[in-house]
């Protein structure tokens, strides 16, 4: 099973979007048996709260289901998946604060270096100026570019 997961602030905008989104397309790929994703937080401000209601409604309204519950990136997750996307640049840096040397070799990227064609770096932040939409367009093209790349790299 190739284990991929979204880290975000609160895990309850971004990441859980990324989430649903990349395992719609995994699911839909007829790909849900080899590769599983997960969502985290580097904040624990909303742990065991469930994803912001702007981001369920943008994934309802896209007709995917999603029940996840907001948890707090732990430094065991760089051993427990094989890719790992940030969502912006500070969420890489919390991340990388945190590795010690001896973990397991995960693969951490930037989200959206898989959607170069947006010239986003940054998934931005809904969570104060509600783009839940325009949030979406960026986590859809990253995801799709993501599914391309590691099909790719395991010859799925
Ligand atoms: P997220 O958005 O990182 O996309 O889940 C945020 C959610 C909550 C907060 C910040 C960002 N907060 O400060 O509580």
């Amino acid at each position: 099973m190739i284990r991929v997961l979204f880290v975000c602030l609160g895990n309850i905008c971004r990441s859980p979007m990324a989430e649903g989104v990349f395992q719609h397309m995994v699911d839909e790929a007829g790909l849900g048996d080899d590769i599983l994703a997960d969502s985290a937080g580097t904040g624990s401000w909303h742990v065991d709260e469930p994803a912001h209601s702007g981001t369920r409604q943008v994934l309802e309204q896209n007709g995917i289901a999603y029940n996840g519950r907001s948890r707090k990136f732990a430094r065991q997750d760089f051993d427990n998946f094989d890719y790992i996307l940030a969502m912006d640049r500070s969420n890489e840096r919390d991340m990388r604060a945190l590795l010690r040397g001896d973990e397991k070799d995960a693969e951490i990227r930037m989200f959206m270096s898989f959607a170069p064609e947006t010239g986003v770096e940054d998934v931005p932040d809904p969570y104060y100026r509600g783009r839940f939409d325009f949030v979406y367009e960026l986590v859809d093209k990253a995801a799709a570019g993501l599914l391309a790349y590691i099909r790719e790299q395991h010859d799925l």
